[in-house]
C-alpha cells in the first residue's frame, strides 16, 4: 500500500512538475528586442531550433498598440494593455510645458511608470517569492514604493550589441536564481533592434545580429545546465515587437505635416512627431476639428484618429494621457520622414505581421515539440504568475490563451489516475490487492489533491 502511493507520487513529481512543485518553479522571462517572428526563417539558428525541438514555439505573437519598446514590454510585466497600464509611449511629456524625455532618461521617471498598475516583480515579492531584472525596460523605476529586489539598469550611451557582455550577463542572472535563489528575473538584450533600425529587417546585417542571438540562446541553456538549473527553471524568450522596411526614393510621396494644405502647427499645443509611423497632437482649444478634418484623408497611407474614435482592437483610446489626436501611417512610411533616417521601423498597426515578434519557451513546466498558433502577448502575464504559483493582479490577458503550452495540472492528474487504475488492475491480478486498498488508496491520493 504504502510503496504503491510513494511510488505514485515520487513518478507524478517527475512527471507533472506545476501541480506538485507549486511555487518551486523558477522563471526567466528574456526579450530580444525587435526580434520578428520569422526573423529565423532566412538564417541557420541551431540553438533556437533545438528550443523547440525541447519546448514550446509559437507561430507569432501580437504585441499591444503602440508598438514600440517601453509600453510592449511593460505590457509583457503586466498583462494590461498600452491604455490601461499608462506608459503610452517611449517617451515622457508634459504637454504644458513642451518637456520631452527620452528612452533612457524616461527609464527613471517613477511617475510614468508607476501608474496605477504592479509588474510582476513586486507581486511576485508580495507573496514571498524572490524578483529581479536586468537592462528589462521598466527596472530603473519604483511601484508604490517598491523595486525588484536585485536589479541593474545598463548605464546611459550602453553598448547594446557586445556579445561578450551578453554572456557575462546570462551568467549574472544565472547565479541569482542559484545563489540567491531567485524564483523570477527579467532579462533584456537590445537588439536585433538597433540593427533592424540602421540597416533594415532584410540587410546582412541583421541576418548576422540573428546569429548573434542563436549563438546567445545556446550559452543560456549551457549557463542554466551549468548551474544546475535546468529541471528547476523555465525560460520564455519573445521580444516587444518586430520590425519593416521604409521605403525610400524621389517617387515616394512623403507624409510631410507642414505640406498638407489646411493643417497649422499654430493650431497645435503641443505634438510628439518625428517618431517613425506615430504621432500624437494636442490641438489648442476651439482648433480640434480643423486640425482633425485637414488631417484625414490627407494622404493614402496616413491613419488620423480621434482618440475616442480609435479601432476597437487597439486598445489605445482610454487614458488621460493620450492626445486627442493619434496619427500613424502604414508600413513603408514614416511621419515627417524627410527628418527620420532609420532603414527599419515599428510603431505600426499591432495587425501588421511585421510587427509581430516570436516566442519560445522550455522548461519543466513546458511541453516538448510542441507548436501553437499566435496569442497576444497580454497572455504571457497569467501564463507566468501560473508557473509561479502566485495571484495574478487584474490583467487583461487569459490564461485560457497559453495554458495549452504547459504540462498542465489537468494532464498530470488525468494520467496519475490512468497511472493509479493500472498499478491497482496489476496488483488485482497477481492477488496482493484486495478491493478495499484500491479504495484507501485512491482516498488517500484524493487527500493529495493528486486524483
Ligand atoms: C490490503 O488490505 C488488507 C486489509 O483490508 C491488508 O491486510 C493488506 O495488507 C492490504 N494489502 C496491501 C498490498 O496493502
Ligand atoms: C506638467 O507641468 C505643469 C507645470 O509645471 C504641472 O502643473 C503639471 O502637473 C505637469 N503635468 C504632468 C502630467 O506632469
Ligand atoms: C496616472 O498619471 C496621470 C498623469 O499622467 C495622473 O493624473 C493619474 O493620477 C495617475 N494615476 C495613478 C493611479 O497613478
Ligand atoms: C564588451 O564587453 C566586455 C565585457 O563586459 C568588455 O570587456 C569589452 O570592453 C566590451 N567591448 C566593447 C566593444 O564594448
Ligand atoms: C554549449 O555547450 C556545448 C556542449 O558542451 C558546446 O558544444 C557549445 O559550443 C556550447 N555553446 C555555447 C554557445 O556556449
Ligand atoms: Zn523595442
Amino acid at each position: 500500500m504504502l510503496w504503491a502511493v510513494s511510488l505514485c507520487i515520487l513518478w507524478a513529481s517527475f512527471t507533472l512538475g506545476v501541480p506538485v512543485n507549486r511555487g518551486r518553479q523558477k522563471l526567466l522571462l528574456i526579450s530580444f528586442d525587435g526580434f520578428r517572428w520569422d526573423y529565423d526563417h532566412d538564417v541557420d539558428t541551431p540553438n533556437l531550433d533545438q528550443m523547440a525541438i525541447d519546448g514550446v514555439k509559437a507561430h507569432y505573437v501580437t504585441p499591444p498598440y503602440i508598438t514600440v519598446t517601453s509600453p510592449t514590454h511593460f505590457t509583457l510585466l503586466t498583462g494590461r494593455y498600452v491604455e490601461n497600464h499608462g506608459v503610452i509611449h517611449n517617451m515622457w511629456f508634459n504637454t504644458t510645458t513642451m518637456e520631452k524625455k527620452s528612452y533612457y532618461q524616461t527609464q527613471f521617471v517613477n511617475e510614468w511608470w508607476d501608474n496605477g498598475t504592479l509588474p510582476i516583480w513586486i507581486t511576485a515579492q508580495r507573496q514571498g517569492l524572490k524578483a529581479g531584472s536586468l537592462h528589462f525596460p521598466g527596472t530603473a523605476s519604483s511601484y508604490q514604493g517598491q523595486v525588484a529586489m536585485m536589479r541593474e539598469v545598463e548605464p546611459t550611451r550602453y553598448n547594446y550589441k557586445n556579445e561578450t557582455a551578453w554572456y557575462e550577463n546570462t551568467d549574472k542572472v544565472m547565479d541569482w536564481f542559484r545563489d540567491q535563489d531567485l524564483d523570477f528575473v527579467s532579462m533584456y538584450f537590445g537588439e536585433p533592434d538597433g540593427t533592424g533600425h540602421r540597416y533594415g529587417p532584410d540587410s546582412p546585417e541583421r541576418r548576422e545580429m540573428v546569429k548573434q542571438v542563436d549563438r546567445t540562446v545556446g550559452y543560456i541553456r549551457n549557463s542554466t545546465e551549468n548551474h544546475g538549473l535546468t529541471k528547476q527553471l523555465n525560460i520564455i524568450i519573445t521580444a516587444d515587437h518586430g520590425m519593416t522596411s521604409i521605403y525610400r526614393g524621389a517617387q515616394l510621396e512623403e507624409i510631410t505635416l507642414s505640406k498638407i494644405p489646411g493643417f497649422n502647427f499654430q493650431d497645435v499645443s503641443f505634438h510628439l512627431l518625428d517618431y517613425g509611423p506615430s504621432g500624437m497632437l494636442l490641438p489648442k482649444p476651439g482648433k480640434l476639428e480643423t486640425v482633425y478634418n485637414a488631417l484625414k484623408g490627407a494622404h493614402p497611407h496616413l491613419h488620423v484618429y480621434k482618440k475616442e474614435e480609435m479601432p476597437e482592437h487597439l486598445h489605445f483610446s482610454n487614458n488621460d494621457r493620450i492626445p486627442p489626436i493619434i496619427l500613424w501611417t502604414d508600413p513603408g512610411y514614416v511621419l515627417n520622414g524627410v527628418l527620420q533616417f532609420n532603414k527599419g521601423e515599428h510603431g505600426f498597426d499591432n495587425q501588421e505581421m511585421d510587427m509581430k515578434p516570436f516566442f519560445r519557451a522550455v522548461g519543466p513546466a513546458f511541453h516538448k515539440n510542441l507548436e501553437v498558433g499566435p496569442f497576444e502577448t497580454v497572455n504571457i502575464y497569467p501564463l507566468m504568475c501560473h508557473i509561479l504559483g502566485i495571484q495574478p493582479e487584474l490583467s487583461d490577458g487569459h490564461l485560457s490563451a497559453t495554458q495549452h503550452m504547459l504540462v498542465t495540472s489537468a494532464d498530470g492528474e488525468f494520467s496519475c489516475l490512468c497511472f493509479i487504475i493500472q498499478l491497482s488492475r496489476l496488483l488485482f491480478t497477481s492477488g496482493g490487492l484486495q478491493y478495499s486498498n484500491y479504495t484507501v488508496l485512491v482516498t488517500f491520493l484524493m487527500g493529495f489533491k493528486l486524483v
